[in-house]
């Protein structure tokens, strides 16, 4: 298949690349290097180095008639977010959409699609969150995320667009950026690693959910199948 992987030069989406390439498929990365890295691109991929947001995108639909786009590129920093709410809805909300219209417009099959069970619950009722738990997101991050999954659900019911929703909480392995805000297993190993005590905020007494990356690449592969769509925050249902 021909796939567009937007952010495939950040940490996610990079390994997702290897993974699409390694299984045969035709990849394409969009990627604005804004947290994304040179040296993360697989060399196999078509890279165009652009913004979400340029209205280049859809000559690029045009032309290269994709059957998928993985959607990764995006401002994920939730402070940032608070702090910086019309940056964030440019390139999390307006950035998505320009991308979707022209997914629309020349027939993209589906959309997989990363959010974040991080930031879509806000405050939570009961845990764990399963995929029913009510969305009250308490930053402009979590709004952004849960505003591209209703545009995805109004999509697929008006247009036939397919989506994958991932709602991602706290992704580790090789490539994360250890001096994000998020992140917090390669915080605490770089932190080790010089020799200094990672800090644990709160009693101790905390949970937290984690995923490796290879397990977030297995379920990016496995949502490619034609009969998979849906929103998924826990990958064990893979
Ligand atoms: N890392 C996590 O634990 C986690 C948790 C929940 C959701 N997510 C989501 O997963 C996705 C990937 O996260 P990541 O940890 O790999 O982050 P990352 O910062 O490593 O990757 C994001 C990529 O998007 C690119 N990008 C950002 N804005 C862009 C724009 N306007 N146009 C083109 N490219 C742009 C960056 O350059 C970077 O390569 C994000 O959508 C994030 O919100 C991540």
């Amino acid at each position: 298949m021909k796939i567009l992987v937007t952010g495939g030069a950040g940490f996610i989406a990079s390994h997702i690349t290897d993974a699409y390439i390694n299984a045969g498929h035709d990849v394409f990365i969009i990627d604005n290097f804004s947290s994304g890295r040179k040296e993360n691109v697989n060399h196999k991929a078509t890279l165009i180095e652009m913004d979400i947001n340029d209205e280049k995108v859809d000559e690029l639909f045009k032309i290269e008639k994709f059957d998928i786009i993985n959607h990764h590129a995006a401002q994920m920093d939730v402070r940032f977010s608070v702090d910086n709410p019309r940056f964030d809805a440019t390139t999390n909300i307006l950035g998505s959409l320009n991308l979707y219209e022209s997914a629309k417009k020349y027939g993209v099959k589906k959309v997989i699609f990363a959010s974040t069970g991080g930031a879509v619950y806000g405050e939570q009722d009961y845990f764990p969150a399963d995929e029913n738990h009510p969305t009250s997101p308490c930053s402009p991050y979590g709004i952004a995320k849960l505003a591209n999954e209703k545009y995805l659900f109004y999509y697929k019911q008006i247009f036939g667009m397919e989506h994958v929703i991932f709602r991602y909480v706290n992704v580790y392995g090789p490539r994360q950026n250890p001096h994000g805000e998020a992140g917090v297993v390669a915080i605490f190993i770089n932190k080790m690693l010089s020799g200094n005590q990672p800090v644990i905020n709160g009693d101790g007494l905390n949970t937290r959910d984690y995923v490796f990356v290879e397990d977030v690449v297995k379920a990016n592969l496995l949502a490619l199948k034609s009969n998979v769509s849906g929103i998924y925050n826990n990958l064990k249902y893979y």
